[in-house]
């Protein structure tokens, strides 16, 4: 089967080399020339580990190849996922600029049956606008179909994420186009669901927002832990044998950040305010995620007082380990924080960088962890990178002006960074 993926940003690349590696042939589509010409390279815009080596892969299979032509690629093909960003807007809501502009070109090239596919994350009812907006572009009104097919992959485990995903949502009241679209993950060990469009769109913001929420209920209970003189680590693993719970999203720490969570969320919200709706238990949720990364940074003043002057050393600005996405990270919110109050922030990430407008002469990076530990006042695990762990804590501690260690991830270990001299905090850790 021949198919079109248009968009290669994370989900648009991932989904061409998943259908490449189940035996497809794909085309990827971007109006970005200079992305289009580093992956036709073979090489990636973006960190995510296993995605080059199946990119190689499949250019050498000659399963995916990857252009800038919107004609061709739209001719050329009959089914055609979307695949575009949908960034928020200031007041939450989901901009569709690129997915109407995507809807119109099909509309435009066509040039005979299509079966388009959307796995943008959009809000309940894009499905229709696709439909309209292809409609209304077409030159000739030849037959086409709009199902949705929401992604659920992470960052960082993207490639595990897409071969093997725990369910297909397929969207869409046609039988002809459910039975294609699910052709084309048959070889695939999982749950295919098919449902209404707008079913299938809110599915994907209702796992979003539910992870969200497990994050923001466990740090909430974090901060009553830390009172309470309570170990949110052994409570999280503790509720997380009863199956009803389940374990996973109960990592306590400075907040969950990335493209989607703090986005899907306010979309979320922003579809309720207009429909007249209240998701009050959201609009907390999300409350909690803004506030975690200050509720550490007041543990960090309650211990090292005032912070002007002092130098605070950051450790990861990723917003999770595995990827170099600085997207709503807790770290980046926090440095201009830590600005405002004059301290000095050396910051270190074994991937991602430091946005230039971020650096001035109190924000430098560190060539390592080490380093950037040293002579520093307090230091802050903002990422659970693995390397952390293997630092040398007793050297750095031992090069530390003072040796405060705050742990944004309850990434070590409480007992043993006590016993080497730390005054070691976690989230309702430590
Ligand atoms: C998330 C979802 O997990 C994917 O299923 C979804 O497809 C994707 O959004 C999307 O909509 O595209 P992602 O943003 O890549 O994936 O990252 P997650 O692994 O979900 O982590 C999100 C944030 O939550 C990170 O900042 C992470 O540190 C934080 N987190 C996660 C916690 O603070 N505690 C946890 O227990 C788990």
């Amino acid at each position: 089967m021949n198919i079109l993926v248009i968009g290669t940003g994370y989900v648009g690349t991932t989904t061409a080399l998943v259908f490449a590696e189940i035996g497809w042939n794909v085309t990827g589509l971007d109006v970005d020339l200079p992305k289009i010409k580093l992956l036709q390279q073979g090489k990636l815009h973006f960190y995510e580990p296993g995605l080059e080596d199946l990119l190689n892969k499949h250019l050498g299979t000659k399963r995916i190849r990857f252009t800038a032509d919107k004609k061709k690629a739209i001719e050329d093909n009959e089914m055609i996922f979307i695949c575009v960003g949908t960034p928020s807007l200031p007041d939450g809501s989901a901009d569709l600029r690129y997915v109407k502009q995507v809807s119109e070109d099909i509309g435009r090239h066509m040039n005979g049956d299509k079966l388009i596919i959307n796995k943008s994350t959009v809000p309940v009812g894009t499905q229709e606008l696709i439909t309209a907006w292809t409609r209304d572009a077409q030159m000739v009104p030849y037959p086409f179909e709009v199902a949705s097919n929401p992604e659920f992959l992470r960052e960082g485990k993207a490639c595990m994420d897409a071969l093997q995903p725990d369910r297909i949502i397929i969207g869409t009241n046609s039988e002809n186009a459910a039975k294609r679209i699910g052709k084309l993950y048959e070889s695939m060990q999982c749950p295919i669901i098919v449902t209404a469009p707008r079913t299938a769109e809110f599915t994907k913001y209702a796992a979003n927002a539910f992870l969200a929420t497990k994050i923001s209920f466990i740090n909430e209970l974090a901060r009553l832990s830390d009172r309470l003189g309570v170990n949110v680590k052994e409570v999280a693993y503790g509720i997380g044998l009863d199956n009803r719970i389940g374990p996973s999203f109960l990592q306590a720490g400075i907040g969950y950040g990335g493209s989607c969570f703090p986005k899907d969320v306010a979309a979320l919200l922003n579809m309720a305010e207009h429909n007249e709706v209240e998701l009050k238990l959201l609009e907390k949720v999300v409350h909690v995620n803004q506030t975690q990364h200050m509720y550490l940074l007041r543990k960090v003043r309650e211990q090292i007082g005032n912070l002007a002057g002092k130098k605070i050393a950051l450790l990861g600005l990723a917003f999770k380990p595995d990827t170099d996405d600085i997207r709503e990270a807790p770290a980046i919110h926090m440095i201009p924080k830590l600005r405002n109050e004059k301290a000095y922030v050396q910051a270190y990430d074994p991937i991602a960088a430091l946005p230039p407008e971020l650096m001035d002469e109190s924000v430098n990076f560190g060539s390592s962890p080490e380093e950037t530990m040293e002579g520093a006042d307090a230091a802050i695990i903002c990422t659970e990178w693995p390397m952390f762990l293997n630092i040398d804590w007793v050297q750095v501690k031992d090069s530390m002006k003072a040796p405060n260690l705050f742990d944004g991830r309850n990434l070590l270990d409480a007992d043993q960074m006590k016993r080497i001299g730390f005054f070691y905090q976690g989230i309702g850790y430590g």
